[in-house]
């Protein structure tokens, strides 16, 4: 068997689990909620839920991947063969085709950003009607070739592999990502009015943390922003060396990503209140609000480039994490090399997607089923497995191999019953409000 391919420096390797959790969710969604709920109030749950929630969770998958050199598919299935039970297969699929599920309806939302940083380069973006160009263009025909382009932009990475491949573009994209964000938060916060969107962000309206929908939205924040799956981290962690410190890992991962959060709502806040437009999450901020603001900016139009550029590095490097699951997944099954396990699966997921691009409904329908329901159930079936059916001291100790600062057994009492607990608080809370993640 070839031997495993490995991230080379542990820099590589935190970078390209940043890539893999900074992503649309810290551009269109934090900033929004961080607003709405409070201000810097809501930072108090946020930060709690993302270092002890999300470190909790990317420690447990990295030291998953790391002690079976295996993503989860054939993780679970060693696990399951070593205890003598069956289902290792059904068990081991779910991870990973939820993966392939983010990655499906995550694409689609790349091809339009591709889309929107074409039109910024040749001009278009700012001779359109931004309102009703964006409900002719998502959901319809023209949307299928964008979609193609982004698929393949990820295809070429994740062909060449981890090294040569992931963390190569990792460590350019990242540090670029970063540098953008810092460059494109000076513009917005020097615009005249920019000051509301600060009091927006920062005035602290204590009161909301009486309620308990600020701690359920931080919650679910907390989740989807570090990319928590059972797969994907997963498959990163099976690439770590052994000398790599997996707790140091997973906080520098989850602290970098809160980062990039709270810049990208000092890029974006400050600019939509300096031009008295609203507040919002989700599609239309990135693809109406802004593109107003760049119209009327001066300089708009190479800030619009600069803009989407950066996003296209934050979602093309989450896009290759969920790519890469599914493809070491087939690899691991199967006598198939890299090459053909890639184009494989980036052409499966870009057919099943045609669908996906058609409709507006069926997209929002398949987001939400995926990101509710699949994917913490996913993580969920990883932190049973690693520490039930596993075993948790074993599993302690890996977490602890190459660490500076080994955890004990509170960790893995916080790990084994509260984390747990609160992952199936995650899925019926999403449920129940129709996803908060
Ligand atoms: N964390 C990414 C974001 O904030 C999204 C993401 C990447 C993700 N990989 C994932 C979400 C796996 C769920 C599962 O946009």
């Amino acid at each position: 068997m070839a031997k495993r391919e490995n991230f080379k420096s542990r820099a590589g390797f935190v970078l390209a689990c940043i890539g893999a959790a900074v992503g649309l969710g810290n551009i269109w969604m934090f900033p929004y909620r961080l607003g709405q709920n409070g201000g810097a109030a809501f930072l108090i749950p946020y930060f709690i839920f993302v270092l002890l929630l999300g470190s909790t969770g990317l420690i447990t998958e990295f030291a998953f991947g790391r002690k079976f050199k295996a993503g989860s598919m054939a993780g679970i299935r060693n696990v399951f063969d070593e205890k003598k039970k069956s289902g290792g297969l059904l068990v081991g699929l779910i991870p990973v085709v939820g993966l392939a599920g983010v990655f499906m309806f995550y694409n689609i939302v790349v091809g339009w950003i591709l889309k929107y940083f074409s039109m910024s380069v040749s001009g278009e973006l700012f001779s359109v009607d931004v309102n009703s160009f964006f409900d002719g263009f998502a959901g319809n025909s023209q949307s299928i070739i964008w979609n193609f382009i982004a698929i393949a932009l990820t295809l070429i990475i994740v062909y060449m592999g981890v090294t040569k491949g992931i963390e190569l573009i990792n460590k350019i994209i990242m540090p670029l990502l970063f540098i953008i964000f810092i460059l494109l938060a000076i513009r917005s916060l020097t615009l005249s009015g920019a000051i509301e969107g600060v009091k927006y962000l920062l005035n602290p309206k204590w009161e909301v943390l009486l309620k308990p929908n600020t701690w359920i939205m931080a919650l679910g924040q907390a989740f989807f922003t570090v990319s928590l799956n059972g797969c994907g981290m997963v498959v990163y962690g099976s690439y770590m060396k052994k000398d790599f410190d997996i707790p140091r890992s997973a906080l520098s991962t989850a602290i970098l990503d809160t980062l990039a959060a709270l810049l990208a709502s000092f890029v974006i806040m400050p600019a939509v209140f300096a031009f008295k437009l609203n507040p919002m999450a989700g599609p239309p901020l990135l693809f109406i609000t802004m593109p107003t603001i760049f119209r009327e900016m001066p300089g708009g139009r190479i800030i619009s480039i600069i803009f989407f550029l950066s996003i296209l590095f934050a979602a093309i490097s989450s896009s290759i994490n969920m790519l890469e699951g599914p493809v070491e997944a087939l690899m691991s099954q199967t006598r198939l090399n890299r090459k053909k396990a890639s184009i494989i699966i980036a052409s499966i997921g870009f057919i099943l997607s045609i669908p996906l691009n058609l409709s507006m409904g069926a997209f929002d329908s398949f987001t939400n089923f995926i990101t509710i329901i699949v994917s913490p159930t996913a993580a969920l079936i990883v932190f049973i497995v690693f520490y039930y059916v596993y075993d948790s001291r074993k599993a302690l100790e890996e977490i602890n191999v190459g660490a500076s600062r080994k955890l004990g057994v509170t960790f893995l009492n916080f790990a084994k019953y509260v984390f747990v607990f609160i992952t199936v608080l995650v899925i019926i809370l999403g449920i129940i409000y129709g996803g908060i993640g």
